[in-house]
């Protein structure tokens, strides 16, 4: 049991970086783990809500791979992948949409304001917060060694970011939590993968921080161990080795973006970890992988 002073001494240590952070932008990526289990949703929401209240501005994107690979399989569709993005026909699309921009993101709204929170949903379509293009990724061909255009169907790419609407939504005090999904150019709905889009809005909004939370204690190195600084150099021999791959691929692509746009700091963290934006926010060695530049 903690003495009241004891607890007293730990209010006190976080002055510090209250002073700091206080009026400042943390756009936080919400994904993996810390979506599904029931405490992890509660501690998230709760940290959310206490930098809300110290004056610092969270604004969120999440994922929610999983649960669209559920309904997918429950409709009898095979969720495939090429490069940690997934290929979306427009049937795809459609359950995206409905998981991400309904079930997901209300869900995501409601536990922050159960815990004394405002939040308010939106899509990359409300406000046009996103304007998108259709992606298109290249692949050498094994065959013959010539990059070969990959169709990733409704999968989209971020233009432009319009952060207007986010700005109403914070003089009125608002959660902004969003969902990565876009119209693109002929007004076909786009997918977006989260932590690119997190990426663009942290840089559109100048943002003192982007938190990409996920599933791992950060960018681990070939024998699983925790690297905790990493610079481009260091990241482009670890992708060019396969160290680096899938899911974690769109997250150091979408820190570099960031901090080359004036973002102050990146972190990939572990999401598992119960109150892993509070550890990483409020203490000097932080937690997870740093991406620098
Ligand atoms: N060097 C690496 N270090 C850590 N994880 C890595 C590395 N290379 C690849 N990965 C993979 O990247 C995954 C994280 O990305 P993934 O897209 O699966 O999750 P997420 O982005 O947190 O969730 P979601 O996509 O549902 O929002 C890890 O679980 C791991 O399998
Ligand atoms: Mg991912």
């Amino acid at each position: 049991m903690k003495t009241n002073i004891e607890k007293a001494g730990i209010l006190i240590e976080s002055l510090p970086y209250i002073r700091k952070f206080s009026g400042k932008t943390f756009v936080i990526k919400y994904g993996g783990a810390a979506m599904v289990d029931e405490k992890l949703k509660d501690a998230f929401a709760q940290d959310i809500v206490l930098l809300n209240f110290i004056g610092i501005k969270p604004v969120i994107v999440h994922g929610g791979g999983p649960k669209i690979n559920s309904i997918m399989e429950k409709m009898g569709k095979t969720p495939t992948f090429v490069q940690g993005q997934r290929i979306t026909d427009e049937e795809t699309v459609d359950i995206v949409e409905m998981v991400l921009g309904g079930l997901i993101n209300k869900q995501i709204v409601s536990l922050i304001n159960s815990h004394g929170g405002l939040a308010i949903g939106l899509s990359g379509k409300d406000g046009n917060l996103i304007k998108a293009k259709k992606k298109v990724i290249r692949k050498l061909s094994p065959e013959t060694g010539v990059p070969e255009i990959i169709d990733l169907g409704l999968v989209g790419e971020v233009e432009k970011i319009n952060p207007k609407i986010l700005d109403t939504i914070d003089e009125s005090g608002f959660i902004p939590v969003i969902a990565p999904i876009s119209a693109g150019t002929n007004t076909e709905t786009l997918n977006i993968n989260a932590d690119y889009v997190a990426g663009e809005i942290a840089s559109a909004l100048k943002a003192e921080k982007l938190i990409l939370l996920t599933d791992t204690e950060g960018i681990l190195d070939k024998k699983n161990k925790l690297i905790s600084t990493m610079n481009s150099r260091k990241i482009k021999s670890l992708v060019s080795k396969g160290t680096i791959s899938g899911g974690m691929l769109p997250k150091v692509q979408a820190c570099q973006n960031a901090i080359s746009n004036n973002v102050g700091k990146t972190h990939i963290i572990d999401g598992r970890t119960p109150h892993a934006l509070l550890l990483e926010i409020f203490t000097e060695e932080g937690i997870g992988t740093e991406i620098i530049k």
